[in-house]
């Protein structure tokens, strides 16, 4: 199972990709956690990523297909695995299909989540995340059992760029830079659309449905 998840920021991609990888035993690579682990731990690419996260700009195109090429070397994506948030960019679907291409294998199918602007705005507003298990929250639509703690007792904090004047920037470069991929995918027979605007169980079913329907919207 090699899946692509692609949509705008705040859709609910990760939080579909955790329960996928959970149930199938595939890892969920997902650059954006790659990365905050990378600033975090001060590390050349964390040092080079920071300024474009907290602008809301993308990480440069070689940053990443470098950080990805290296992580699908390892052992534990023999049996596939989920990608969340890259490709972002038609070069990066390119590289992507380039580097699979060499090792004989494909890409399965790329899922595309969609939902109305102004719910992005909300989902993203109300997003919480742990700093030490990395669990994400939502206050509103998924809180946790105690206010601004998660249930292995470290405090909530919200991501920077979280804020809503880069959450304006976020979605405009999904718009401009991510959004051609949605073409891209579908030209190859590989896009199933999903709607996200239905609870987690309910977008859950549909993601369940769309790989294993392969159908193609
Ligand atoms: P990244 O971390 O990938 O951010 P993103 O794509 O903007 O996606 P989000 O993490 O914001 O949202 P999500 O769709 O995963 O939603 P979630 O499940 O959390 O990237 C961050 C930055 O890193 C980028 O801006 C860029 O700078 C850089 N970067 C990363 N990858 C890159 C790349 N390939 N190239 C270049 N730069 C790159 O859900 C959101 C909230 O909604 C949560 O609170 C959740 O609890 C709640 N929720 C989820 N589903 C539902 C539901 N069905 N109903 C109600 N609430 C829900």
């Amino acid at each position: 199972m090699r899946l692509v998840f692609l949509g705008p920021p705040g859709v609910g991609k990760g939080t579909q990709a955790e329960r996928l990888s959970k149930q199938y035993r595939v890892p969920h690579i997902a650059t954006g956690d790659i990365l905050r682990a990378a600033m975090a731990n001060k590390t050349p690419v964390g040092l080079e990523a920071k300024s474009y996260i907290d602008a809301g700009k993308l990480v440069p195109d070689d940053v990443i297909i470098n950080i990805i090429r290296e992580r699908l070397k390892e052992h534990d994506t023999k049996e596939g695995y989920i990608l969340d948030g890259f490709p972002r960019t038609i070069k990066q679907g390119e590289a992507l299909s380039k580097t699979l291409e060499q090792s004989g294998e494909k890409i399965d199918r790329a899922l595309y989540f969609e939902l109305p602007e102004e719910e992005l705005v909300k989902r993203i507003a109300g997003r919480r995340s742990c700093p030490a298990c990395k669990k994400v929250y939502h206050t509103a639509f998924n809180p946790p059992p105690q206010e601004g703690v998660c249930t292995c007792g470290t405090a909530l904090v919200q991501r920077k760029d979280d804020r809503p004047e880069t959450v304006k920037e976020r979605l405009a470069v999904y718009r401009n830079e991510t959004a051609p991929l949605i073409q891209y995918y579908k030209e190859r027979g590989l896009l199933s659309q999903i709607d996200a605007d239905q609870s987690v169980e309910a977008v859950a079913k549909r993601v369940q449905d769309a790989i294993f329907q392969k159908k193609s919207s």
